[in-house]
């Protein structure tokens, strides 16, 4: 057996530049171990192909999450079984259900909505004091985009955007209790579905109840992930002013460059760790049934193998292959509204805003997530 690199999440190196750290542990081979407080042993695969093979094997299941585990009223905990741990044919079911409603077309339907969400957050954006862009629009922008997919009215917004806040804070107590207000706001939604996509998937799609319940409560958990993204998105084109120029010259280029700024700086460093459901090897490596296996989307984004001069942003290249809404079975159900919403969010931002700067972004010390703690920007050069 190859002798296999270890890594540790509490490494200071790990959390501050993941990119580097990983990559390191990629050009040693494509098999390590990661380790950490409050974590078991876990293999992680660093290079693209061995990363996309094990994402698309499925001797590898996601199982339960730990949602389950949580403190909350009975009622609920049906709802919390997401496809995100379901695996095998009754994933399949639920996936050919729900991606007609979430396919490239609808995303461009929907289009319109994303603009008008994105054009009232600028509205209310300081035009002379610096602000934090992560939280007045990076942040509230995913939330408003999920309660205009799934018809959440103007006077409950308020509230499921509390909910939303909470639910991205993490595990604990303010996660549990939001669970009741977003599992009995979901099941309003879906007796009396407003939205096209809730009719679409009670509809036609013949979700049942507990299914589309559990599809809201998901979009809530993973449909604000481009939060962070969107955070790293603006920062990475202000410190590459070519790159943005070169945007604003020619704007056809921005879905391109959408999928080049998540290879470069997707928030997403590993997916949700899989379960062995044999002994497999990996690369010439044992991975015992049970072991855990993640892939470092980080690591397998910034392959050389795949991509030339990985670690320079070209929003020229083509970075289709990049690993940020992983792949297989369970590659991203939103990834088109997600492409949609971010090219609209930065080609509006820096249209509003020709003359933006980073004041400050400091980045949260976090080994699953490259995210910002905050983002604060002057509007104008003065
Ligand atoms: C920049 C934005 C986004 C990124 C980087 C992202 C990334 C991902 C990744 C990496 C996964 C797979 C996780 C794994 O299996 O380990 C995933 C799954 C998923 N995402 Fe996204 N996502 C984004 C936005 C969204 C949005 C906007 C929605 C909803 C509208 C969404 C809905 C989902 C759902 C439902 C799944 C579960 C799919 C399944 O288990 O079959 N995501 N996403």
């Amino acid at each position: 057996m190859p002798a296999v690199l270890e890594l540790d999440l509490s490494d200071p190196t790990l959390v501050t530049d993941p990119f580097a750290a990983y990559g390191v542990a990629r050009e040693r081979g494509p098999v390590a171990r990661l380790a950490g407080p409050g974590f078991g042993p876990l293999w992680v695969l660093t290079r693209h192909a061995e990363a996309r093979a094990m994402l698309t094997d499925p001797r590898f299941v996601l199982g339960e999450g730990t949602y389950q585990a949580l403190e909350v009223p009975e009622h609920c905990r049906p709802y919390l079984r997401t496809m995100q741990e379901m695996d095998g044919e009754p994933h399949a079911r639920l996936r050919r259900l729900t991606t007609p409603a979430f396919a490239a077309r609808r995303a461009l339907e929907f289009r319109p909505r994303i603009e008008r969400a994105v054009a009232l957050l600028l509205d209310q954006l300081p035009t002379r004091e610096p602000f934090d862009l992560l939280t007045t629009f990076a942040q509230p922008l995913p939330m408003e985009v999920i309660c205009e997919l799934v018809g959440v009215r103007q006077a409950d917004r308020p509230r499921w955007h509390e909910y939303g806040a909470n639910v991205v804070r993490g595990s604990g107590a303010g996660f549990a209790a939001a669970v009741p207000g977003i599992i009995d706001g979901a099941r309003d939604l879906v007796a009396q579905p407003e939205s096209d996509l809730l009719r679409r998937l009670t509809g036609d799609a013949g979700l049942s109840e507990q299914e589309a319940v559990a599809l809201v409560w998901q979009l809530v958990l993973a449909g604000q992930t481009p939060a962070n993204f969107l955070a790293n998105a603006v920062d990475a084109l202000l410190s590459h002013p070519d790159q943005l120029a070169l945007l604003r010259a020619e704007p056809r280029r921005w879905p391109n460059a959408v999928d080049e700024l998540m290879r470069w700086c997707g928030s997403q460093l590993l997916t949700i760790p899989r379960r062995a459901t044999e002994d497999v090897e990996l690369s010439g490596v044992l991975v015992r049934e049970g072991d855990q296996v993640t892939a470092s989307i980080a690591a397998a984004n910034r392959d050389p193998r795949v991509f030339a001069e990985p670690d320079r942003l070209d929003v020229r290249r083509a970075a289709g292959a990049h690993l940020g809404f992983a792949a297989g079975p369970h590659f991203c159900l939103g990834a088109s509204f997600a492409r949609v919403q971010i090219e609209v969010a930065l080609a509006a931002l820096f249209e509003r805003f020709p003359a933006l700067r980073v004041l400050e972004a400091p980045r949260v010390p976090d080994p699953g997530t490259w995210r910002l703690a905050s983002l604060r920007v002057a509007p104008s050069i003065e």
